[in-house]
């Protein structure tokens, strides 16, 4: 089966790399000719860990290419996969739907043969009803049904995700549109992975839904924290103790810095406009988008306390900028709020992430990068652990402390203990959600 997927981000290339794993042909098409051209020289644009090795050997077989050339691409392709960014609209929250309409322009300009034009975009409900309508005013003549198949995976684990889903979603009209839909996923199916086939709508909303809810458990367990702290309850031991109970489960109850990224942000603000254009406010979500901005704040004051208020002048090294590990993204990352208020406030900022230079020198003007965690904390007054790569999670704390000219630690991400700080030399340690230690007080 042939397979043209538009859009090499993220989404759109661990698609078309994993399609082609399948058995499929597959095109991925770019607007961006310096991606095309990485693409094609072997490069991956973005860090995901195994992707290059996947793309390598699909494009050796011969199922797999890249191209700019949209005509090429889906010339007797059965399904057009549409993978490109809804970013948040500026000022109204809505999102960005432009590139979505403009890629499904592009397809009914071009396509001749009957094909089912798949969304995998997150877009809002009534999306897929509108692509339609567009392609069929561009397009009247030709045969064509849409589908939506939002996507799941998470960054850093994008591979094993697609490859074996908790479940596939497929929002379809016909059945027509239904059998090249099963006919794309059949190596799943045929591994008894759910495949939950709906209406366009549901389809639509289910990703919403999901992902609200996921951005819900986060800043439900970071406000707990936030008791925690003042009640001395240790959240650890709390999600800890929640999590067991089956009917809650132990995922996305870490407490941390506040959500980021590039979906949640942008999705649960996309949600709240859905509900607010329908006169059914969604509530909870909007709430949720308001704490967890309060969470990051929070995370500030955190530091600021740590220096007594005092952060002109200090020398604040950052371990990780990523919104999270296992990926170069910095989309919405707490990063970008807290780097720049500590900045503003007069602090030398030093860095290191292990894949978040590429992205964050621009976002992050005014910083100093450095290789590592060790570089990072030499002659500096306070450590901020803000992304818990793997590599920050078992650092030689006794060395860190001894190259600091004051050896405090902001551990936003609760890697650590106020006792591994105190033995290793420390004389200040905050995290989230649990005591502080201040070797003075
Ligand atoms: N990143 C994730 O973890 C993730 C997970 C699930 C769902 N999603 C959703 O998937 C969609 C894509 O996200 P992403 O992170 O991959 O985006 P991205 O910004 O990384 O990639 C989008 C790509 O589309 C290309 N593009 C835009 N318009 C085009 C056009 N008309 N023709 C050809 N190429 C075009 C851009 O050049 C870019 O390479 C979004 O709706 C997002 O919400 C993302």
């Amino acid at each position: 089966m042939k397979i043209a997927v538009i859009g090499t981000g993220y989404v759109g290339l661990v698609s078309g790399v994993c399609f082609s794993d399948f058995g499929h042909d597959v095109v991925c098409v770019d607007k961006d000719p310096e991606k095309i051209e990485k693409l094609n020289a072997g490069v991956v644009p973005i860090y995901e860990p195994g992707l290059d090795a996947l793309m390598v050997k699909n494009v050796e077989a011969g199922r797999l290419s890249f191209t700019g050339d949209l005509a090429g691409a889906i010339d007797g392709a059965e399904a057009v996969f549409i993978a490109v960014g809804t970013p948040t609209r500026r000022g109204d929250g809505h999102a960005d739907l432009s590139y979505v309409m403009a890629a499904a322009e592009d397809i009914a300009g071009i396509a001749k043969d009957y094909v089912v034009i798949v969304t995998k975009s997150t877009v809002p409900v009534g999306t897929n009803r509108q692509i339609k309508q567009v392609v069929r005013k561009a397009n009247p003549d030709l045969e064509f049904d849409v589908a939506s198949n939002p996507e799941f995976l998470r960054e850093g684990a994008a591979i094993d995700d697609f490859m074996k889903p908790d479940r596939v979603v497929v929002g379809v009209q016909s059945d027509r549109a239904a059998d090249v839909m099963a006919e794309v996923y059949r190596p799943l199916f045929l591994r008894d992975f759910p495949i939950v086939t709906t209406d366009l709508e549901s389809a639509e909303m289910i990703k919403y839904a999901a992902n609200a809810f996921l951005a819900t458990k986060i800043t439900f367990i970071n406000e707990i924290a936030a008791l925690c702290e003042r009640t001395g309850a240790d959240i650890k031991q709390v999600s800890k103790g929640m999590g067991l109970d089956g009917r809650i489960g132990n995922k996305f109850l870490h407490a941390g810095p506040g959500y980021g990224g590039s979906c949640f942000p942008k999705d649960t603000k996309a949600l709240a406009r859905i509900g607010q254009e329908n006169a059914v406010p969604m509530q909870i979500t909007e709430t949720v988008i308001k704490v967890n901005d309060e969470t990051k704040r929070r995370m500030i004051d955190k530091i600021f306390d740590l220096c007594d208020g005092q952060m002109a002048g200090k020398t604040v090294a950052v371990l990780g900028v990523t919104f999270k590990p296992n990926t170069d993204d910095m989309r919405d990352a707490p990063s970008l709020t807290i780097i720049p208020a500590l900045i503003g406030a007069g602090a030398k900022v030093r860095v290191t992430d292990p894949q978040g230079k590429h992205e964050g020198e621009a976002l992050l003007p005014g910083v100093h990068w450095v290789e590592d965690a060790y570089k990072a904390s030499q002659n500096a007054d306070l450590l901020v652990i803000l992304t818990e790569w793997n590599e920050f999670r078992a650092l030689d704390l006794k060395k860190v402390a001894r190259k600091m000219t004051v050896p405090r630690l902001a551990d936003l991400r609760n890697i650590y203990s106020a006792r591994d700080a105190k033995r290793a030399g420390f004389v200040a340690y905050e995290s989230v959600g649990r005591d502080a230690w201040h070797a003075d007080a």
